[in-house]
């Protein structure tokens, strides 16, 4: 995923889990473990089809594919190999294959420095490199990955710092009104919370020069080397030497090839300047060992970490966490990119289905940061060969679905989500026509605790199908352990993975992972301890999660795309959206100004009452068998939700065109529902906020026309 990692926060409340966690892999998750108490549930009883998927899925084959996937260089556009590797596996499991390829506008890292001088001239000079260790083979390969950040300026800077906490336009706020000076100051950020290139911007539009981004041991909870626990590999805590790479476009603004915004990257394609949706000052991402000596040259220097009296301000590492910049004490630093226009490679799947016109599409990213990834995503590609071997046994049963199923590993997921949008930017008129669903694995096992986010339709039968898997070899079933973990709540799409591009032109989707509980061990998000010796002996040891999320994600797909009838429930949309709207209505009385959301409320009555109808002529395609009337139902619940699609896209950012919800401007992660409406009130533009009112209110009812029966 473009986020990652993990925050245990002990004190977040599960509402505000939901909130505030990032997902699959461009960014950050935080979570936090319910303590619900239930009765467990007895297990689902499985049909002669799903029990071939459960039995044809092994953790020992499992482990093979990432192994594979976990010794090879791939970071975006490097490895046809592996793309090929891919194909093969599905097609000698009965799945149509090929490669299919995008010529993007990429950079690679070349070389950089950074160094701390204070004022009486002495210097320090970080590493910037994570440590080799004999334990984990992949640490120490020639072609190991540096660390840097993806679609990083070049550029040279050397000024005073300050510190700016997350980086996020609240704590830029609060600097100014402190009397911080940023303007031609370097930024020294904390990860976490927004999407690391959301920092870079917001420093970038205070006039900074540069930025440097630390990882904070405050987000690994108590498992810390401070709190007792070695580091990896002789223990659970963070590798001391741990670097988070990643990608610093701005997300929320436009994901995929920033060149060809909205149509594939070809060959031959016109290339628009991306500048306006990267940045223009460099930054380098840092160890929190190396992030000490700078924040402590901070201490005594500007405001007291305590007295900002900001959420995550202050982190855990022994230091003021002062605002600075500590006169005469400054920092170099320089950052080289190789800029290059390159191919990248999706593999795609395809068994073809008995309807034509309807399809489910299923993802998983395949390029890595590092040479490792054996989370970030290949946890996820083990687990979707697998699948692919479970339904290669079904085929030679000769067994047909109802829809099509496209199966999709993607490149350049971690520059942009780059393999995904440019293949639906493509492929959008037949989309369009005939998608169902995306199912989406990104991060498919870090841990052992599931967390779904997906949009309402899907709930029922994500749920469903939880009851059906029995949960890393005990009694106990998935969803008891989803209900303990994640409170019985799925997450809201946000961005950060590539469910985007299908969710922004109206194609419901489910994002899936197996993440670390309070006080498993550390998740090396996007570093070289990312790695299969990390996983195999802490991550997922058995590779038993990454079992058990294969046999969910099969057992989705399957009842998805084989079932006469699509398994939608609408009417849970109207419930969904009912929330949404008690959201917005508490954000509007929070404040002082007024808006008037009558004709969004009318439109919601409206669908609810829609739903209802075709709930009910559901239930008499099933009671009479009826195939045409089937046919109906299918069509309309394929279809409703592209209404959701604004063809202006939400204020100042085209791309994003779903009105019901998207990833927030200043988050890039963390979703925002009626992101039009919201964010135009947010930002006190009542007009425009008034015109989103109209425009959601119109697409609500759109596709409360396509449900009417
Ligand atoms: C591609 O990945 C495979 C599998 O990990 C690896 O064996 C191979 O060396 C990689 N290719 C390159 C060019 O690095
Ligand atoms: C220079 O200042 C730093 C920070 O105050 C201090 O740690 C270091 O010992 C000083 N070096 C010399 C040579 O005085
Ligand atoms: C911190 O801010 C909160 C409100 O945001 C305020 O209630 C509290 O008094 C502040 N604390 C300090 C030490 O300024
Ligand atoms: C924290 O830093 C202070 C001042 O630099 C030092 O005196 C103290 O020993 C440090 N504490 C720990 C636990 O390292
Ligand atoms: C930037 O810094 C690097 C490393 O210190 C140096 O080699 C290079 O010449 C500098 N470039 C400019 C334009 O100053
Ligand atoms: C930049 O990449 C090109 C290939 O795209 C390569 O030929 C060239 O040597 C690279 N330059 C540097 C400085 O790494
Ligand atoms: C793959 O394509 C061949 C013909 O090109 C077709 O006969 C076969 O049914 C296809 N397989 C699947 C799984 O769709
Ligand atoms: C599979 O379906 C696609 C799209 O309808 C069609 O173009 C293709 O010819 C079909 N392939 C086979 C083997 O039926
Ligand atoms: C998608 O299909 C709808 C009709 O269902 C149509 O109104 C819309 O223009 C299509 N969008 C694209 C991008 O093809
Ligand atoms: C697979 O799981 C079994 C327990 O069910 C375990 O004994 C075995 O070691 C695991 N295999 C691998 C390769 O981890
Ligand atoms: C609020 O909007 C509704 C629907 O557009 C309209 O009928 C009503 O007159 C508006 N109310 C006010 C006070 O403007
Ligand atoms: C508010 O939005 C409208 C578009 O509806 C735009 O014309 C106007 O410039 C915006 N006002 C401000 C202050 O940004």
């Amino acid at each position: 995923m473009l986020w990652g990692g993990k925050s245990q926060a002990v004190a977040v409340t599960v509402t505000a889990l939901l909130l505030n966690r990032g997902q699959a892999c461009l960014h950050e998750h935080q979570f936090h473990r319910a303590t619900v108490k239930r009765q467990d549930t007895p297990p689902t009883a499985l049909t002669p089809d799903e029990r071939i998927i459960v039995e044809s899925i092994s953790n020992t084959s499992i482990s093979e594919w990432s192994y594979y996937y976990t010794h090879g260089y791939h970071i975006a556009g490097t490895n046809r190999t592996m793309a090929q590797w891919t194909a093969d596996r599905w097609s000698e499991n009965g799945w149509n294959s090929s490669l299919v390829a995008y010529d993007v506008f990429l950079n690679y890292p070349v070389s950089k420095s950074l160094s701390l001088t204070y004022a009486n001239g002495s210097q320090f000079q970080p590493s910037l490199k994570e440590a080799i260790l004999a334990e984990d083979d992949t640490t120490s390969y020639p072609n190991r990955v540096p660390t840097f950040h993806g679609y990083s300026a070049t550029g040279n800077a050397s000024a005073e710092f300050v510190y700016i906490g997350r980086g996020q336009q609240v704590d830029f706020d609060r600097l100014v009104q402190l009397g911080v000076p940023l303007e031609g100051k370097i930024a020294l950020a904390r990860y976490g919370g927004p999407f690391r290139g959301l920092k870079v911007k917001n420093a970038q539009e205070h006039g900074m020069v540069g930025v440097v981004i630390f990882t904070d041991t405050a987000d690994d909870g108590d498992v810390t080397e401070a709190n007792g626990y070695a580091p990896y590999p002789e223990g659970p805590a963070r590798n001391p030497s741990a670097v988070q790479r990643g990608s610093v476009q701005f997300l929320s603004t436009y994901p995929g090839d920033p060149t060809t915004p909205g149509y594939p990257s070809k060959e031959d394609s016109t290339r628009t300047n991306p500048d306006s949706v990267l940045p223009r000052i460099p930054s380098i991402p840092i160890s929190y060992v190396d992030a000490i000596p700078l924040l402590a040259a901070l201490d005594g220097h500007g405001t007291d970490g305590a007295q900002v009296n900001r959420t995550n301000w202050v982190g855990a590492l022994n230091v003021t966490y002062s605002t600075g910049p500590a006169p005469g004490t400054t920092i170099s630093l320089s950052n080289l990119m190789n800029e290059t226009y390159t191919p990248i490679w999706n593999t795609i799947g395809i068994i073809n289905g008995t309807n034509a016109d309807e399809t489910i599409v299923i993802g998983n990213h395949r390029d890595a940061w590092i040479v490792g990834g054996a989370a970030d995503p290949n946890s996820g590609s083990a687990i979707v060969v697998e699948m692919a071997k479970a339904f290669g046994k079904l085929l030679a049963q000769g067994w047909k679905p109802a829809r099509n199923i496209v199966l999709g590993s993607w490149d350049g997921e971690e520059y942009g989500l780059l393999g995904s949008t440019e293949w639906v930017e493509e492929y959008i008129p037949w989309l369009n026509g005939t998608a169902v669903s995306y199912l989406n694995i990104d991060v498919g096992a870090s841990g052992a605790f599931p967390f779904i986010d997906a949009t309402p339709e899907l709930h029922a039968i994500a749920t469903e199908t939880m009851k059906k898997v029995l949960w890393m070899d005990t009694n106990r079933n998935m969803y008891d352990v989803w209900y303990e973990y994640a409170g019985g709540n799925f997450g809201v799409l946000g961005s950060g993975s590539d469910y985007t591009a299908f969710v922004h032109n109206g194609i419901g989707s489910i994002d899936m992972s197996a993440n670390p509980g309070e006080g498993d061990p550390i998740y090396h998000y996007h570093s070289n301890f990312d790695s299969y010796h990390w996983m195999s002996t802490y991550g997922d040891p058995g590779f038993l999660a990454h079992k058990y999320m294969a046999q969910y994600l099969s057992l989705l797909a399957y009842n998805l795309a084989t079932p006469a009838r699509i398994q939608f429930d609408v009417p849970n949309w109207a419930t969904q959206m009912d929330s949404y709207y008690d959201d917005l209505i508490a954000i509007i009385s929070s404040t002082s100004k007024t808006l008037n959301t009558t004709a969004l409320r009318r439109a919601l009555d409206e669908f609810a009452l829609r739903a209802q109808e075709v709930q009910a002529l559901d239930d008499q395609a099933v009671a009479t068998n009826d195939p045409a009337l089937t046919t109906l139902v299918n069509h309309k619940y394929r279809d409703f939700q592209r209404a959701f699609v604004s063809q202006g896209g939400l204020p100042n950012r085209e791309f994003y065109k779903n009105l019901i919800f998207a990833p927030g401007l200043d988050t890039g992660y963390a979703p925002t529902t009626f992101p039009g409406i919201t964010e135009a009130f947010n930002d006190g533009n009542l007009t425009l906020a008034a015109e989103f009112v109209q425009k959601t209110a119109n697409a609500i009812l759109a596709a409360a026309n396509i449900i009417k029966t």
